[in-house]
């Protein structure tokens, strides 16, 4: 397994629309993955979307334990969503700070359905059918958004609240260093 530099913001393979898994078993799957969580725990993020490290594939990954520096954050297992489709459960949605490993060392706020449900498959191609809420589904949302292209930047609620995670929390808009991507 092996660390990758995450492409940023700029990068044009960050922009295109990523293909879908046909065969669970084609060869790179399993080393894609296991690449795509050590780079993830290299850079503390709590997900990656393949095409961050510059694969063009409809894989995603996520997950973070309990943090005392993040306590409205509840810990979310360690998941692969392969070929993911979201459907939001009520048309409710919130503001909140995202980060993106593709956006270093800085924070925006972003709208996000609250509640919703995501379908897709593990590595294994087992089906996947989840419902999740809060930032939960703010995570799985942000990594989804990376297999068509999109990146947070693009969805901010206000330019205004965007700006570099230090001079956001020195000016007290943000609260504390929430968990990134
Ligand atoms: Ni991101």
């Amino acid at each position: 397994m092996a660390i990758h530099p995450v492409l940023r913001l700029g990068d044009p393979r960050l922009l295109q629309t990523a293909t879908e898994i046909t065969d669970f078993n084609q060869t790179g799957l399993t080393t894609l993955i296991g690449d795509m969580f050590d780079t993830m725990a290299a850079e503390d993020g709590a997900g990656l979307a393949a095409p961050q490290i510059g694969i063009g594939l409809r894989v995603v990954i996520f997950g973070f334990d309990s943090n005392p520096r993040y306590p409205d954050n509840n810990p979310v297992p360690k998941t692969v969503l392969i070929n993911p489709k979201i459907t939001p459960l009520s048309d409710e949605k919130e503001d909140g700070w995202e980060g993106c490993l593709s956006v270093p060392g800085m924070r925006g706020m972003v709208s996000r359905y609250c509640r919703i449900r995501y379908t897709g498959f593990d590595a294994t191609g087992t089906a996947i059918d989840t419902v999740a809420e809060g930032f939960h589904a703010r995570v799985v949302q942000h990594e989804c958004d990376h297999l068509d292209g999109i990146i947070y930047t693009q969805r901010l609620t206000d330019t205004h609240k965007f700006g570099f995670t230090e001079e956001l929390l020195d000016s007290g808009q943000l609260a504390s260093d929430v968990c990134s991507e």
